[in-house]
């Protein structure tokens, strides 16, 4: 049976920060985030979006009334999640009036968590083939203002719905996937931002896909020319490559051409949104499917997830067949091109302005955002 990505969405919030601008205001050579990093802009979360609403409007974007009866699987991926008990799914199960005979649940690993809830997904769907899984993957990046990690942070959400016979892409069975106890990100639950040790971070991601890679290939006899791109997490657009690059003599001249390419189209929207955390494989997934017009069904994509801490996954899909007729591709476009641009001094506002933390009710002003769901109180 096939099963995989039948639907995929994505919100991000109405407001970004040019990182030329960044750049400027922080005494640093554009080129350096534009080039060195890859980062054109970041989207800024506004206090009225958090990771629930990002979510919710992401899967508003791709459900309809069939899906709604046939989700009975709902799994939440984030590392930003704001209760440590209660899964920030049941919000957007009630916000999108989804069915109480449901299953909701809350994953995290990092940036792996989203792939964990494909894998499972998966599972459902082989003993349950009539059902459907929604998976939300959806994260505000938070690094704190003048770090190092500050050109990568970034806000967004992708949803996905999962099921047999799925109209864009089927999961293949073999995946390699890796864990280890390492301390290369992390954010304890003392702390509003994360902690990184950024070149350490940089050079696991690395090496898990290093290992996992090797170990897809000897466990499926695939190689690099079987693929017609491969897809990574993108905390940021140039980390994938530098992965990519540490294989790319695997492959013939026309592959090599062929990955890089495809590559370049992969990073479409991450460069515009920045780091979305468990959603940016994802995110990349869709900027490949939006705007490399020469993919054709049956084409092999590659998906390399890295969650800190740190699990890795190397697993593939194929495209199926009219995959480009499920796509949304305008709306897609019009999402980033619609946004408004913050100066450095009102994306520093943004950042600072945060939720009381005692618990106290608390309103909000929700008429400048423009998203359909908004965080109005509390
Ligand atoms: N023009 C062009 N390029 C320039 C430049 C200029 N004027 N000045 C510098 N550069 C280049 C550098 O040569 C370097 O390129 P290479 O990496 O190819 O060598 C690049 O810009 C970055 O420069 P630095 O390494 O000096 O940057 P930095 O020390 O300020 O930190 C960072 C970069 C480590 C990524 C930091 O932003 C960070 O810690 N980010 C958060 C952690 C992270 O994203 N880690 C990724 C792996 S972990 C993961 O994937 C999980 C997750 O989502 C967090």
């Amino acid at each position: 049976m096939k099963i995989g990505i039948d639907k995929i969405g994505f919100y991000a919030p109405h407001l970004y920060l040019d990182m030329n601008q960044l750049a400027l205001h922080r005494g640093i050579e554009p080129e350096k985030f534009t080039i060195g990093i890859g980062q054109e802009e970041m989207a800024v979360a506004p206090i009225t979006q958090d990771p629930v609403t990002l979510a919710a409007n992401a899967a508003l974007r791709i459900l309809n009334d069939d899906d709604k009866e046939k989700i009975d699987l709902i799994m939440f991926g984030t590392e930003s999640g704001i209760d440590h008990s209660k899964s920030a799914g049941i919000y957007v199960h009630h916000l999108l009036n989804l069915k109480e005979s449901a299953r909701v649940i809350e994953l995290k690993q990092a940036c792996y968590g989203a792939t964990a809830a494909i894998q499972l997904a998966k599972g459902h769907i082989a003993l349950n083939p009539e059902s459907k899984v929604l998976i939300l993957a959806s994260d505000i990046a938070r690094y704190g203002l003048k770090t190092s990690g500050e050109v990568t942070q970034g806000a967004g959400a992708v949803a996905m719905v999962i099921s047999a016979a799925p109209n864009i892409m089927s999961i293949e069975d073999k995946s390699t996937f890796l864990t280890s106890d390492i301390m290369d990100f992390w954010r304890p639950t003392y702390s509003e931002e994360a902690f990184v040790d950024g070149k350490y971070s940089n050079e696991q991601y690395i090496a898990f896909f290093q290992e996992t890679w090797k170990k897809y290939k000897a466990e499926t006899n695939l190689q690099l020319n079987d693929f017609a791109a491969i897809c990574y997490h993108l905390p940021y657009t140039k980390m994938g490559l530098k992965a990519l690059r540490t294989v790319l003599n695997d492959g013939s001249k026309g592959t090599q051409d062929r990955l890089l390419r495809n590559y370049e189209l992969s990073k479409t929207y991450n460069k515009l949104v920045g780091n979305i955390y468990t959603g940016s494989l994802y995110l990349s997934l869709l900027s490949l499917l939006d705007q490399q017009k020469d993919l054709k069904p049956g084409d092999r994509i590659g998906l390399y997830s890295y969650g800190s801490g740190a699990v890795a996954e190397f697993f593939s899909g194929i495209l199926q067949p009219e995959y480009q007729d499920h796509l949304q591709k305008e709306e897609n476009e019009e999402l980033l091109s619609s946004r408004k641009e913050l100066s450095v001094s009102e994306y520093e506002e943004a950042f600072l302005k945060t939720l009381p933390q005692n618990g106290e009710n608390f309103e909000l002003d929700i008429k400048n955002d423009p998203a359909v769901i908004c965080v109005a109180g509390i």
